[in-house]
Formats: C-alpha cells, structure tokens, sequence
C-alpha cells in the first residue's frame, strides 16, 4: 500500500505566510514524492469548535480551496476536499476513538488551555474533542505523514496514542502519524512577539497582500536602534532576520547579522528589500488565484471529486472500526 499524507487547514479566513511555510508547502513537497498518496483538507468542521459565522462558514471553506488551489496542490495528483462533505463518517470515527481516551488527558493539552483563555465563554464539548476529530481526521486514512506547522505537535501526539490504543484493544493497523517538517514550521508574528496568526491582527502577511500592503504591514513591525554588541534572539528584530532567512536565505541573514554588529543595519532598506522578496514569492500564486476566481465551475467540480474520492477511503475504515469494536 502507498503511504498516505493528511492534512488540513481550519476555513478562518485567507490563508498567511505562516500556514503556506508551515503547512502548505510540505503539502507541496510531499504531493510530488511519488511514494505518498496525498489528502488535503479544509477544517471546516474544526472552525465550529470555537466562535464563528454560519453566514460566512461555506464561502470561508472554499476561500481555503482556492488558496491551496493557488500555491499549487493539484486535484490530478492529490485529494482536495471539505471535511463537512465526509462528516457523518470523520465525527463518527472521532466518536469511536472518544472512547478510548480519558477527559483529563483532553483538559490538560496546552493547545486547549490556550483556546479556554482566548474564548473562556465558549468552553464547549466540541473543542474538548478536538484532537480527537483531528486525530479521526489523519486515522480515517491511515495516514502516516502530516505536514503542519510545530504548533500542531501536541495534537499529533494525541493521534499517536489513540492509534496506539486502537491497535493494542481492537486489532487496528493504524500508522503512529508524524509531523512532516519544514523549514517555516515556526513563522514569527510581526509583532515581535510569538507566531504569525490569523487570530492576532498585525501579525500576519497573507498570500493576497500586494506589493504596498506588504510594505505597510512591516513598516509597524518593532525594530531597534540597528547596532549593538549582540543580534537580538527575541523580539521584532529576531523575527524580520528570521522572515529575511525564509525568504532570502541564511547568507543573507548572516549579512545584516554582521551589519547589526559592525555599521548598523537601515531598518527601512531591510524591510523594503524583505518586502520585495515576499511580493515575488507571492506573484505566481495571486495570478493563479485570480485566473480560479474567474472559474467557479471548476471549484465546484473540484470539490465534488474530492469528497468522494476521500469518502470511499474513509468509508472503509470507519465498517472496519465498526466490526472490530463490536457493532458487526
Ligand atoms: P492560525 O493559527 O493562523 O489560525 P491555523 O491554526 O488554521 O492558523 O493553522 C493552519 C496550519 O498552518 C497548521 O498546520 C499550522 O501549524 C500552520 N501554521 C499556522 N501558523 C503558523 C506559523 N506562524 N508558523 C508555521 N506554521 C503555522
Ligand atoms: N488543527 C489544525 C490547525 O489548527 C487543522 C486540522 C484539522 C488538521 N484536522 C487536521 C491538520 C488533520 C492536520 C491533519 O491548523
């Protein structure tokens, strides 16, 4: 059997540089290694678990299509799809797998205490569970290889563990899936402090941002005097010199690290020139992003065929689960 990849991104708006090095392009890389068979989704169903528009949810979810469409996930060679489209067979699994892990090991994932401080309003059973929607997510594929930004590692871990329960009580062969790494699996906010997020404005660059908008975003990123002894490790100046290392390079970084120490580096010249390097890696997407804008029909199409490619894969681990737990 091909090995399988899985991965997902949550519908909560246009996509950022954060998601595309994190996520999408290991999603890339993986889609051409001849040696997996590639899934990627869009997390509608995982946008529910904390506040958001019913308005807004399905347009939101095929937004996320034409991104992933756009940076160049193919429909010839991997399975796009919309999680909601296979719901009744992933929320099934998910509550399969609910049965062999305990609600403490849930409450105590920092990745949901995290949430609990942001919406403390909304501490609901569906964002308890979901590791374990995701964890059904990768399982319902027997996926081996998820590409996902380092955030993602504690959910990942719960998938682990619930393939390893699955396999020692029930007979499963689920795979343990691992995190497949990339270079941009940490992209600093441009706030100067922790990650690049949809949730935190001024944070983020997204893939749609033209030329000036780029300019404008990290024109407020916090920078220093431009000299000193030691290049900083933290804070806005460590992360426009990790932005320039993604974008340009580590030549380049080390460059305006020795600047940094000797004559002092021009923060508007570094942030023009890191501007320019963002703007050029984004070109080719927004142009294929228009071009798909302009053919709704073969979004649509693209979409359907996705659904029910992956609805015939996860159909046949959800009968086996069944079986093997009892409910013949
Ligand atoms: P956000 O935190 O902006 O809401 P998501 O939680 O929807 O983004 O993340 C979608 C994917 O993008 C995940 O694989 C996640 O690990 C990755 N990702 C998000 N932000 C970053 C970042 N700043 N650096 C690297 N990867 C990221
Ligand atoms: N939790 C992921 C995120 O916040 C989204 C996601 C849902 C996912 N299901 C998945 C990622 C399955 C990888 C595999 O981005």
């Amino acid at each position: 059997m091909e090995k399988r990849v899985l991965s997902g991104i949550r519908a909560t708006g246009r996509l950022h540089l954060g998601n595309y090095l994190g996520a999408v392009k290991g999603m890339l890389a993986l889609q051409r290694d001849s040696e997996y068979e590639t899934l990627y989704m869009i997390a509608d169903l995982h946008t529910m678990t904390t506040p958001y528009d019913r308005k807004t949810l399905t347009s939101m979810a095929r937004e996320v299509v034409m991104d992933y469409l756009s940076c160049g996930l193919d429909p010839e060679k991997s399975v796009v799809f919309v999680q909601s489209d296979v719901a009744d067979l992933h929320a099934q699994l998910a509550f399969y797998l609910s049965t062999v892990v305990s609600v403490a090991r849930m409450r105590h994932l920092p990745t949901f205490k995290d949430k609990v401080k942001q919406y403390p309003k909304h501490v609901t059973m569906a964002l308890l569970n979901y590791p374990l929607l995701m964890a059904a997510d990768i399982l319902i594929y027997k996926a081996s290889k998820v590409p996902v930004g380092i955030d993602q590692e504690p959910h990942l871990e719960v998938a682990r563990e619930v393939a390893r329960k699955m396999n020692a009580q029930y007979g499963m062969d689920f795979p343990e899936p691992t995190r497949f790494v990339t270079e941009g699996e940490y992209v600093p906010s441009l706030m100067g402090e922790g990650k690049m997020s949809k949730s935190v404005e001024g944070s983020y660059i997204t893939l749609t941002d033209d030329l000036a908008t780029i300019k404008k975003r990290l024109a407020v990123a916090p920078t220093d005097s431009g000299k000193g002894d030691k290049v900083p490790s933290t804070g806005g100046v460590a992360n426009l010199l990790a932005l320039i290392e993604l974008f340009e390079g580590r030549k380049r970084r080390r460059e305006y690290e020795e600047q940094y120490v000797t004559d002092g580096i021009q923060y508007k010249d570094l942030k023009d020139e890191l501007a320019g390097a963002i703007s050029r890696e984004l070109e080719p997407i927004q142009k294929r992003r228009k071009e798909l804008e302009a053919d709704p029909k073969y979004v649509d199409q693209v979409i359907r065929e996705g659904a029910e490619k992956a609805r015939l894969i996860a159909r046949k681990t959800v009968a086996e689960v069944r079986e093997k737990m009892g409910l013949g």
